[in-house]
């Protein structure tokens, strides 16, 4: 049994993380500042803290009164053409708050931590399929500001007691299927809760963003990764640091690309609903296609990904979201 910190527990990835450490046996303690985490989603079982990880004082009481074994940190902003309209934020949110944050764990001897990356550090890579040694080269500050914390990490493990495992997310997608947490965000831009809320009549249409990409029928292909597969992954990080793992970066996905045609198709199958679509120009900074080679996460952590087929990833979002009403 470990006694886990986990950052930004309020949100969509942190609160399925937390069910996923007390179901486990694992007692934990959420930080959250609820600027876009939503209180109700954080387990009944875990102790949660309204504060800030940047809140160096509060950091070190916690993860010295509680015990504190591990972190895993998912506080931060997610949005990315938000973070080009606002960079400062980003760049506070994400990389000088995780600063702070880990200034805090060294003094208190923490020495394992999982980090949320992100597919963004990989911007419009040349390669279709992308691996850990693929170039980093991120185009929007929400990306820089996750590979300066990478950055960051690497040097705290060179010069302290200290290792990580960071976790670079493809398109993470659907919900708890106990049904205890979703994607409850309600401005969320990504392609399957989009999909669904226009099954449901809650949006007129869902814009298809470019009908023009070099993919097989013209729309952007990403590798959509099921929520509990992608918190099996850190579960798997977690135990590999407590056995005494080197730090290291791991790709978060299937290695496989659907496009956002085949992404409607299984929401309509699973619906039963057909969804009006609207085709419309690309989004800015749009990739034609990003799929993770994640044969290191399966070969040196031993993940066995679960819940890959597209249609469970979709049933899973779509109860979450006709749920929300
Ligand atoms: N898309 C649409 N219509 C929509 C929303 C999305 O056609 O209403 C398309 C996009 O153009 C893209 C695909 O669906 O081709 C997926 O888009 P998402 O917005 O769901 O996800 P992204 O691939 O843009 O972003 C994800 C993460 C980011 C991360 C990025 C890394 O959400 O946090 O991958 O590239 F930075």
């Amino acid at each position: 049994m470990s006694n886990v910190l986990v950052t930004g527990g309020a949100g969509f990835i942190g609160s399925h993380m937390t069910y996923a450490l007390l179901d486990r046996g694992d007692e934990v303690t959420v930080l959250d500042n609820l600027a876009t985490g939503v209180r109700s989603l954080v387990a009944q079982q875990a102790d949660f803290i309204e504060g800030d990880v940047a809140d160096a004082g509060l950091v070190r009481d916690i993860l010295r009164g509680r015990k504190i074994d591990a972190v895993i940190h998912f506080a931060g902003s997610v949005v990315v053409p938000e973070s080009v309209a606002d960079p400062l934020k980003y760049y506070g949110n994400n990389t000088a708050a995780t600063r702070d944050l880990l200034e805090a764990c060294i003094a208190e001897r923490i020495g394992r931590f999982v980090f949320s990356s992100t597919a963004a550090v990989y911007g419009m890579p040349d390669e279709t399929i992308v691996t850990e040694e693929t170039p980093t080269a991120p185009i929007n500050p929400y990306g820089r500001s996750k590979l300066m914390t990478e950055w960051m990490l690497r040097d705290i493990a060179k010069a302290h007691p200290f290792r990580f495992v960071a976790l670079r997310y493809f398109n993470v997608a659907g919900a708890d299927p106990a049904g205890r947490t979703g994607q409850s965000t309600p401005r969320a831009t990504h392609l399957i809760k989009r999909a669904c809320q226009a099954a449901l009549g809650r949006a007129p249409a869902l814009d298809i963003f470019g009908t023009d990409f070099s993919t097989p029928d013209g729309t952007g292909v990403r590798d959509y990764i099921h929520i509990s597969d992608l918190i099996a992954a850190h579960l798997k990080a977690l135990d590999a640091l407590a056995n005494g793992a080197e730090s290291d970066v791991y790709n978060c996905g299937y290695g496989r690309g659907l496009s956002v045609r085949e992404i409607v198709q299984a929401v309509e199958r699973v619906a039963g609903i057909k969804v009006p679509t609207r085709e419309g120009p690309r989004r800015p900074g749009d990739p034609a296609m990003l799929v993770a080679d994640s044969g290191k996460l399966k070969r040196t952590l031993g993940w066995t990904p679960q819940h890959g087929d597209i249609d469970e990833i979709v049933k899973s979002a779509f109860e979450w979201e006709r749920r929300l009403a």
